[in-house]
């Protein structure tokens, strides 16, 4: 059963490796030695074990990233040496991608080619990027009025980041954390997932290939409610970054207002896709299936309410459920795979939950629907398509987070704007029209950090990303991200 066969020899012999804290440039084990497991979701097998990190092991990480912040290995390094040591780090995460996107792969089964050719690549683009910011960041001159000074701005670092993010794209997210943060001259305490901590942990050691000072960039492997929850707590960090639930990202916003620690937040999503009448059909369809099935819909703005116009809606079920029929689901690390398991045993019980809820609130499934054991032993689930949805049902308010989609026909651009826009949530959302006046009226309309028209799971790192509502704030990605990373200082020179 075991994939292992099927990676890298230098994969296998890394996955097998005991894994420890990174700590001041050093693999540290946990205080109390504790280790957890972390599976492969293709197999359900143990893949590998790793540090159980606390209260005791964070304290350690921050202190190694407080004492870097304020070392001269750090702040004398000017930003070019910055921006070259970020990009030092992207060609050697080139050098090794298909490592770190076999790593993503077993660990949480996402498909390899999307890791391969998608993921990985842009966590190396966004990281050449933000090594170009480095030497960007820039402050104004403003005329004020209130005598003859000399009043200029500039941008500081925060300080201290404590970054927690998600399984869902393991690597990618560490990079959109590290790549600002970085740039920005902050330093760094990163907890991955406990579900998929082992991409981020061979970046570790590329970080000391590229010759990091100790302790810029650490890394604190755990349990959200043990590692993360002291990450949030510890009065040294400054800022926490944080991807995932909306309910730990409230929590975390709680926590972090006793000593008014800087947040950003990327949460959860219900995104709207609305597929016009006129619309260039085979590419809406194409493009909303995608939007709700990359990544096995483990994604924050998957597409997972469409929108269909009436006089389109049964043609376009018609050939939604044949796309949902003919999607290759198996092995992730099979090149032909589109669509791999979920994350978990926990993650697998909640997307059957949703798909019972939705029977019995009386919606009607038109492909998929099931567990799919004859895809493998692993947490594989049908791609599910749902018709019959009213819109307070479970399955058209709730995040899923998995293969799921609601399709619902409409009548009228208002009645749908109102519909898309009822949600707590305010990620993304899609709009497929062959109509330029409709496609700007939407995209001006709905609440959504992001619209894409005619295109879905489109990302730069040029432009910005984040959420409207219980999506979270602040944005990542582009030069809005470096706000979150920086304080601004004014500064009033006396001219008399
Ligand atoms: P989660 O929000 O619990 O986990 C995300 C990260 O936060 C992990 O690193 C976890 O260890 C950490 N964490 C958990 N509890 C924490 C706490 N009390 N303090 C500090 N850090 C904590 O998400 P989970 O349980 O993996 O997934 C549950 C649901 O969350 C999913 O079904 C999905 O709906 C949503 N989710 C959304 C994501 C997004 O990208 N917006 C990513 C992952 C999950
Ligand atoms: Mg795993």
């Amino acid at each position: 059963m075991t994939q292992m066969h099927q990676v890298l020899p230098t994969v296998q012999e890394f996955v097998h490796r005991n894994h420890m804290h990174y700590i001041h440039g050093q693999w540290v084990p946990s205080v109390s030695g504790q280790m957890m497991d972390d599976e492969n979701p293709s197999t359900r097998e143990v893949l590998t074990r790793v540090a159980r990190g606390r209260e005791e092991d964070v304290h350690q990480a921050v202190q190694a990233a407080r004492k870097a912040f304020q070392h001269q290995d750090w702040q004398q390094l000017n930003p070019n040496a910055k921006g070259v040591l970020l990009w030092r780090l992207a060609d050697l995460m080139d050098q090794h991608l298909v490592e770190l996107a076999q790593l993503d792969s077993l660990d949480m089964g996402m498909p390899l080619r999307q890791a391969q050719y998608g993921t990985v690549p842009m966590a190396i683009d966004h990281m050449r990027y933000m090594a170009g910011w480095a030497t960007k960041i820039e402050g104004s001159t403003i005329p004020v009025s209130a005598g003859k000074f000399f009043n200029y701005t500039m941008r500081q670092p925060v300080g201290v980041v404590g970054a927690i993010i998600p399984w869902n794209f393991p690597l990618l997210m560490a990079v959109w954390k590290l790549g600002p943060a970085l740039a920005s001259g902050c330093t760094i305490v990163l907890k991955p997932a406990e579900q998929s901590p082992l991409s981020v942990l061979r970046l570790a050691e590329l970080i000391t290939e590229a010759k990091f000072p100790p302790g810029v960039i650490n890394i604190v492997t755990g349990y959200g409610p043990e590692a993360g929850a002291a990450l949030v707590a510890h009065p040294d960090v400054n800022k926490v970054a944080f991807t995932g639930s909306t309910e730990v990202g409230k929590s975390i916003m709680h926590k972090a207002a006793e000593r008014m620690a800087r947040v950003s937040l990327e949460l959860g999503g219900k995104s709207p896709n609305i597929i016009c009448a006129d619309a260039n059909l085979k590419r809406a369809i194409s493009g909303s299936m995608l939007g709700i099935f990359m990544n096995q819909g483990e994604v924050c703005s998957a597409g997972s309410r469409v929108y269909v116009a009436k006089e389109i809606y049964n043609q376009a079920l018609e050939q939604m459920s044949e796309y949902a029929r003919r999607l290759k689901v198996g092995q992730p690390l099979d090149p032909r795979t589109q669509m791999g398991p979920v994350v978990s045993a926990e993650q697998y019980q909640r997307v059957l939950d949703y798909i019972e809820s939705a029977r019995q609130e009386g919606a009607s499934v038109v492909a998929g629907g099931d567990q799919m054991p004859e895809a493998g032993p692993g947490f594989y689930i049908q791609p599910t398509i749902f018709s019959n949805v009213q819109d307070n049902m479970t399955i058209a308010r709730e995040e899923i987070f998995g293969p799921v989609v609601a399709v619902m026909p409409f009548d009228d651009i208002e009645e749908v704007v109102v519909r898309a826009n009822t949600s707590p949530y305010g990620l993304a959302a899609g709009v497929w029209t062959e109509n330029v006046r409709t496609a700007h009226y939407l995209a001006h309309r709905l609440d959504a950090g992001t619209v894409w028209v005619n295109a879905y799971h489109v990302y730069d790192a040029a432009a910005p990303w984040g959420g409207f509502k219980e999506s979270g704030f602040g944005r990542e990605m582009g030069h809005y991200a470096l706000e979150l990373y920086t304080e601004v200082k004014d500064v009033w020179i006396n001219l008399q």
